[in-house]
């Protein structure tokens, strides 16, 4: 695999970024902007009425937060008009056919002029409902895939999924494609338009009821993870991100596709600067919680290998693949970028980093005052926890269900607000458990042999660095990322 100069690649090169205002997006394009200025342009399709809201988020969402800070400085003055002559905003919704952009004129330009497309745009949140998320991770990948089959001078469509699409697996995962209808547990009969038609079926069904909005809501986020459970997934992202991939591989025709699945995507490690991070992500609210000592246990395997990767190293590893596949050849490779295979670090690390960092430098919290921190009480099974729930809150919600009886439902309030956070806690549990107990190790051949290629043939190997060996965890953590969340996250 030779693969020459990356700045040359993007030499006046178009790219459609979907999801443009997402953590990674923004990380792609701040990345692309500030190393090859020369790039023709870049289509960032975001979710947005119209132009002028697709431009109050351009300034609010993207190029106004403080990850843009390098490349203003170096613009300098010009920033507004290189902004303005780079990008071209779309308004548009992967989960419709042509992306859902309304200008006919704009579709038209950008299948004349796109090189790379490039899939970012999903619902991220396990407990998504299960139509959203089966019509924006699955047939929205569809959808791009699609689109960018009709670019006449298209090289290449990079595809974001997630590691997580393994499910619970165990051992070794490897960096195998999808075959469409495969499932996790062997159960056979996966069929996505049969999953479409049981969603349509079940909303009919909650209309005709009258189901209230809320309702609706909670069964459509019910019935994605009894169906993600059905065929072995443990909920509906990585569900619905598995049939996703599944989609773009049966109907890739004569694409050149790279699929790239990140881990768990941390803070930058070095560019545009080290600690830049943006909502709030799985381990991130763990450090939030402790920092706050609202956290009085964690529940999981302390040895499990926890994969984090900096998000810069994710979007140089996108680049550098996709400049490995830009061939116009049909392909399709997949790309797990993480770190447990080659430096791995595990959850007791992470509570050994956050309990000496917060032990040195409290949160204050509103009063003003220092929150101290301690070792955290660990809960190492399913077990464990049930016992502890019940005993801590179970007993006493079911003593405040017999005084609210007796009082005439004088605890009404406080009853249904005790019963809603435990239902809230048992669900996230549910949610969250295989990744809290998680024994599985990505494997990264792929990932390594471009690795590779780039260390021997890329010009600015430096500049595109995703190798995680190079991490070193105590230090990240110290001075990188728990700084940096504590900045850009806490509030
Ligand atoms: N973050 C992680 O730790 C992680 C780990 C592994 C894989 N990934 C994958 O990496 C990719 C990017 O993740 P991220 O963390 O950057 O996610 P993110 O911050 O949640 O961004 C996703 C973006 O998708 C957009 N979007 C949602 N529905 C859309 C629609 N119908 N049409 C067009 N855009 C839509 C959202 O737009 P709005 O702003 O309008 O809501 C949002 O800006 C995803 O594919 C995710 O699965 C992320």
């Amino acid at each position: 695999m030779e693969l020459g100069s990356a700045l040359q690649f993007l030499d006046n090169k178009s790219i459609l970024v979907t999801g443009a205002a997402g953590f990674l997006a923004k990380i792609f394009v701040e990345k692309i902007l500030r190393v090859q200025p020369n790039v023709k342009k870049l289509y960032l399709l975001l979710r947005a009425t119209d132009h002028k809201s697709a431009m109050h988020r351009l300034h609010s969402e993207i190029i106004g937060k403080d990850l843009f800070r390098v490349l203003k400085e170096k613009c300098g003055k010009n920033f507004g008009s290189f902004i303005s002559e780079k990008i071209t905003l779309v308004p548009g919704d992967i989960s419709h056919e042509d992306l859902g952009i309304k200008d006919s004129n704009l579709v038209q330009e950008i299948l004349n002029e796109v090189d790379v497309v490039v899939n970012l745009a999903a619902t991220t949140n396990f407990d998504e409902r299960y139509d959203v998320s089966l019509g924006l991770n699955t047939f929205g990948a569809q959808f791009v895939a699609d689109f960018a089959k009709k670019c006449v001078k298209l090289k290449v469509l990079v595809h974001v999924s997630t590691a997580y699409v393994s499910g619970e697996r165990t051992g070794l995962i490897l960096e195998n494609p999808y075959s469409m209808g495969e499932t996790l547990n062997g159960v056979s009969g996966l069929d996505i338009n049969v999953e479409k038609e049981i969603i349509e079926q079940k909303l009919n069904e909650l209309r005709v009821e009258g189901a209230s909005d809320k309702e609706i809501t909670r069964a459509m986020k019910d019935l994605g993870i009894q169906r993600a459970r059905f065929y072995g997934w443990p909920n509906t992202y990585v569900f619905t991100k598995a049939m996703g991939e599944m989609l773009v591989g049966e109907f890739k025709g004569s694409l050149p596709i790279v699929i790239v699945r990140p881990t768990i995507i941390t803070s930058t490690f070095k560019q545009p600067f080290p600690g830049w991070a943006e909502g709030v992500r799985t381990i991130d609210s763990l450090a939030i919680g402790y920092a706050k000592g609202k956290l009085s246990f964690f529940l999981g395997d302390m040895d499990s290998v926890v994969d984090l990767i900096p998000a810069d190293m994710v979007v140089n590893a996108m680049i550098v693949a996709m400049i490995a596949h830009a061939s116009n050849q049909p392909s399709e490779t997949i790309y797990q970028v993480g770190s447990s295979m080659r430096n791995p670090v595990k959850y007791c690390d992470l509570q050994d980093f956050g309990y000496r960092y917060f032990s040195k430098k409290p949160w204050i919290n509103k009063d003003g005052k220092p929150v101290i921190v301690g070792r955290i009480r660990v809960m190492d099974s399913m077990a464990s926890f049930h016992r502890y729930i019940a005993l801590r809150y179970l007993l006493p919600l079911k003593g405040l269900e017999f005084a609210n009886t007796a009082f005439c439902h004088f605890f009404q309030g406080v009853y249904c607000n005790l019963t809603r956070k435990i239902n809230f806690v048992t669900r996230m549990v549910d949610i969250y458990r295989p990744y809290l107990f998680f024994g599985g190790i990505f494997d990264d051949i792929n990932t390594e042999k471009l690795r590779m290629a780039a260390k021997s043939s890329l010009e600015e190997n430096d500049m595109f660095y995703f190798d995680p060996k190079c991490i070193d965890w105590n230090d990240y953590f110290m001075n990188i990322h728990i700084p940096g969340i504590v900045k850009y996250i806490f509030k």
